[in-house]
């Protein structure tokens, strides 16, 4: 339990004393202490059993939880699924586990606020926020935004759960929570005004009675005051207490909280921590009622949520295709429907000559008769804006989409390569192009005639992009585009992992190594490239040549420019070998089934009220400065990760990771260096929960990158709001600085939003080499928008000459709040959608 209040001057005395905690939040832990972390990881776990309990009891199924066993992630998700076969894998759980406590942490970075933590008598102003912000996390899940929901609730639970450890709740004696707090309608009577006394001084660091009888009798409730700069205090009043605390160490002296077991009621502090996991419960129940078991389970990512994402070229060059891409786009519907993969919304998104055009629906029918109606139009004119209709989809669609694109064309508009890139990363997308008249001799019909086979240059554009994204580029004729299509479905089923990914130039031949662990399994080979010639080794000295179909270690398919290799279903774990030679570029990547997986955030350690405390970064790191990764492994009760390092595009080790364990399978990973260029992160780590112990390894789908330039936004912040807002129909104008280590000059400014709104910045600023210039934007949130919408913001930088790119991501919340001006704030993230209706971003 943590937080609190902080200023410059008492940093640095945390940073002297306790350079990696200081009373609160733990990056480590010393003592059986529990912190923001697992009070909300355990409060989701047990919530989420409760519901699979609930469900498996309704049809009449059996639910058994591992007895004698901790409720973990893994676990509960197992036991689950084991009752409802259509939940998803586990890395969604935790995914949405770690994005929950990640903004619950958040919280303690920010600035001068004490009704966020329950400090200084502020009952309504924190009831406030929390009853605010379950509000906003139910619009979010109404609107089926589900990450900005994760994020809203995250924040509300960190208020909600200091309560019990600044407050003398638990001193009272309750057995129950205080419901209070949750449900706006319940009276908060007998709390403390700020003019009664309600302690006396601790005798010689004693505080275990510091608390008046005559409050504990009449049962008022109390909090704690708290200053790192004053001690002053009202007169007669309780401290939080603690070495951050000047107010502790004024008449009454001593403090109240239960932070920890070290704390001034730390006694108390296993029974304060139990009972904010309950009310935490009671918080999420609150929200399952409103917002009924689907909504919930896809909130806390027992349920997947997935959209699935077209991007057609309909202009007339595509005449003779699109019927085959019509075929394709069913099949790929057809072949999800009634798994748990069958996505929850479909996007159609297509482009011509004439702009970007975006259709979406949750309706599987629905969007089949739009594939099925889509006609070709405009001038066979030649290129395409492909990248335009891209960027529509990645700023629309949510994140960790799957996004196909059709084209037979090179884009009309290759200057968005970096924008589309930083967006691929940041929503985590993956991105297919299935480019179809590549080679398409047979064609002579007058449209296609305008058609001429991309060059070596403009097909890398797109092979780049899907290598980013941990995507494909399939280069294919029309005859076998089908085939093509089937042949990589593997890529999106549910629980894949990847094992190892690299991309090669022309010319490069290569021996790849990768290790195949014992929870693995349908494990396939894709290898992406012209006249390959593949020969691939077992761990026992194996081998199979590229050119055997059927061999000793798997089947060999080849269809365009893309072979298959499916493992045996007995494969041997332990370390294989892959050599290729191919005649141009070429993509190697291992996939298979694997309950264990990985996600990783960048992150920025500051130093909090409580000492050292880390939150997620939305920009690109800075190349060659150090960085912090945090890296959670799901689905592994007992996978130990013994190396991490960033990899370049050819698999290259370029950055050795330094990794710390912060309790369960979560890890702090420290660089100590940006590379150039872009990178992936590669583990390698030792799973010891099935015996025999299995070394396994993982890499990362999406590639990431560092830039020399750095964006930041400044908002006018409210005191009592806790997150950035806008008054919907009033143009709020913010602040954003842009600096550079690399080139000076024109830097290219771009900015948009999720939800397609209004914002407008200046085009370009003219940044010289380590200075910082200002710009000013402004955003129109429509007037009918509903209040607690989340609104992502994207600003953008792009270097003269295309050569570096950064962004910063916003998120805002559409309120009624007026908002008065003060210091800077930066946060959040990128986010989600829902629209009917056409959008030209460009
Ligand atoms: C507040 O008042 C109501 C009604 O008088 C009572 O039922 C409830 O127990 C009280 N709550 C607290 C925390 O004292
Ligand atoms: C939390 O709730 C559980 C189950 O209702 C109960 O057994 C336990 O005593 C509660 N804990 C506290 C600290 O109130
Ligand atoms: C690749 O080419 C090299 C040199 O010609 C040859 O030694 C090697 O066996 C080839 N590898 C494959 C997989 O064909
Ligand atoms: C990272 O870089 C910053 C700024 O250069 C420095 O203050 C900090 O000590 C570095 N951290 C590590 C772990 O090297
Ligand atoms: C797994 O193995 C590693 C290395 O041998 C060991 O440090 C760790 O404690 C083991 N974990 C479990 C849960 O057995
Ligand atoms: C890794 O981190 C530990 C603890 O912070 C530190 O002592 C050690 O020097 C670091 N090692 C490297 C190679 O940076
Ligand atoms: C630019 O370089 C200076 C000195 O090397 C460094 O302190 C600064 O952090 C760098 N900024 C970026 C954005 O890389
Ligand atoms: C933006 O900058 C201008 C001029 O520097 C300043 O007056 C204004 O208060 C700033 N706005 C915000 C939101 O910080
Ligand atoms: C900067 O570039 C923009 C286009 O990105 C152009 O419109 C503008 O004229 C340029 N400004 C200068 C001063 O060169
Ligand atoms: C940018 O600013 C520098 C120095 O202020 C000036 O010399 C240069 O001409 C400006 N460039 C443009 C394109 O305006
Ligand atoms: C860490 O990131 C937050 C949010 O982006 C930002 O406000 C803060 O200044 C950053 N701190 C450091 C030390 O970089």
């Amino acid at each position: 339990m943590v937080s609190l209040v902080l200023v410059a001057v008492f940093l640095l005395w945390g940073a002297v004393f306790q350079p990696h905690q200081a009373g609160g939040f733990k990056i480590t832990h010393s003592d059986a202490s529990l912190n923001h972390q697992e009070i909300t990881e355990t409060a989701i776990i047990r919530k989420a059993a409760e519901v699979c309990r609930d469900k498996a009891k309704a049809q009449g199924k059996d639910f058994t939880l591992p007895v004698n066993n901790k409720l973990t992630s893994t676990t509960v998700q197992k036991a689950c699924s084991s009752s409802n076969s259509a939940l998803s894998k586990s890395t969604n759980f935790k995914s949405a586990i770690v994005t929950i406590y990640l903004n619950n942490i958040a919280v303690d970075r920010k600035l001068f606020s004490d009704p966020p933590h329950f400090d200084n008598e502020k009952f309504s102003e924190g009831r406030d926020i929390i009853t605010k912000g379950v509000a906003r996390v139910k619009v979010n899940l109404k609107e089926g935004n589900y990450l900005a929901a994760r994020k809203n609730l995250g924040a509300v639970t960190h208020t909600l759960q200091d309560f019990y450890s600044h407050s003398n709740w638990v001193e009272l004696g309750y057995t129950f929570s205080f419901s209070a707090l949750i449900k706006p309608d319940l009276p908060l009577n007998n709390t403390a005004d700020p003019k009664t006394a309600t302690c006396k001084s601790c005798v010689d660091d004693n505080c275990n009675d510091n608390i008046l009888p005559e409050i504990l009798q009449k049962k008022i409730i109390t909090t704690g005051y708290s200053s790192l700069l004053s001690p002053d205090k009202p007169a007669g009043k309780c401290s939080h207490g603690g070495i951050f605390d000047q107010t502790s160490r004024n008449d009454p002296t001593g403090g109240i909280n239960k932070d920890d077991l070290k704390s001034a009621h730390g006694f108390l502090h296993p029974k304060a921590a139990n009972m904010a996991i309950n009310a935490t419960m009671e918080l999420l129940e609150d929200i399952r009622q409103a917002a009924g078991e689907t909504d919930f389970l896809r909130l806390i990512g027992l349920s997947r949520t997935i959209m699935l994402v077209f991007v057609i070229d309909i202009t007339g060059s595509m005449s003779y295709e699109i019927a085959e891409i019509k075929k394709v786009s069913i099949n790929i519907i057809d072949s999800r429907k009634g798994t748990s993969d069958e996505p929850t919304d479909y996007m159609l998104i297509t482009f011509d000559d004439t702009g970007v055009k975006l259709t979406s629906t949750g309706n599987i029918d629905e969007f089949k008769e739009l594939i099925n109606s889509l006609s070709v139009s405009g001038g066979g004119d030649f290129p395409e804006m492909c990248l335009s209709g891209l960027l529509v989809a990645l700023t629309r669609a949510p994140p960790s989409s799957d996004i196909f694109v059709f084209t037979d064309a090179s884009a009309k508009d290759p200057e968005l390569k970096n924008t589309v890139g930083a967006m691929i990363e940041s929503t985590e997308s993956t991105v297919t192009f299935l480019l179809t008249s590549f080679i398409s001799p047979e064609v002579s019909d007058s449209q296609s005639s305008s058609s001429r086979p991309m060059t070596q240059s403009e097909l890398q554009l797109y092979r780049d992009l899907a290598h980013v994204s941990g995507g494909q580029t399939l280069e294919v004729t029309t005859n076998t585009l089908s085939e093509a299509s089937t042949a990589i479905t593997d890529i999106f089923t549910s629980g894949q992992v990847t094992i190892l990914q690299k991309a090669r130039s022309a010319g490069n031949a290569g021996t790849f190594f990768f290790l195949l662990d014992s929870s693995l399994s349908n494990v396939i080979v894709y290898i992406i490239g012209d006249s390959l010639d593949v020969i691939l080794y077992s761990p026992t000295g194996g081998s199979q040549s590229g050119s055997v179909i059927n061999g000793g270690l798997g089947s060999i398919q080849t269809v365009g420019n893309l072979k298959k290799i499916t493992l045996k279903s007995d494969f041997q774990t332990g370390q294989w070998g892959i050599s290729v030679n191919s005649t141009s570029s070429y993509t190697l990547k291992v996939i298979g089934q694997s309950s264990v997986d990985i996600l990783f955030h960048f992150v920025n350690i500051t130093l909090g009220g409580h000492g050292e405390s880390w939150g997620q970064i939305f920009t690109r790191p800075s190349i060659g400065q150090n960085a912090t990764l945090f890296l959670s492994v799901s689905g592994g009760e007992s996978a130990t990760v013994t190396d991490v390092k960033l990899v370049d595009a050819s698999g290259s080790s370029v950055v050795n990771g330094n990794v710390t364990s912060v309790g369960g399978t979560d890890y702090l990973v420290s660089l100590n260096r940006m590379p150039e260029g872009s990178f992936g992160l590669r583990l390698e780590g030792l799973l010891n929960s099935s015996l025999p112990s299995s070394r396994f390894q993982r890499q990362s789908s999406i590639h990431h990158k560092g830039s020399r330039i750095t964006v930041t936004t400044c908002f006018p912040s409210s005191t009592v709001e806790t997150q950035t807002t806008t008054i919907p129909g009033v143009s709020l104008s913010f602040n954003f600085t842009v600096s550079t280590n690399t080139t000076a000059g024109n830097y290219t400014i771009r900015a948009r939003t999720s939800n397609g709104f209004t914002v407008t910045v200046p085009s370009s600023l003219n940044v010289s080499t380590g200075g910082s210039v200002q710009g000013t934007g402004t955003l129109t949130v429509p007037s009918n928008t509903e209040f607690g919408t989340d609104v992502t913001l994207i600003v953008e930088a792009e270097a003269p000459g295309s050569t570096d790119l950064n962004y910063a991501t916003v998120r805002i919340t559409a309120s009624a709040t007026s908002i008065k001006f003060s210091g800077l704030q930066s946060f959040s993230m990128f986010l989600s959608l829902i629209g009917l209706f056409v959008s030209l971003l460009l």
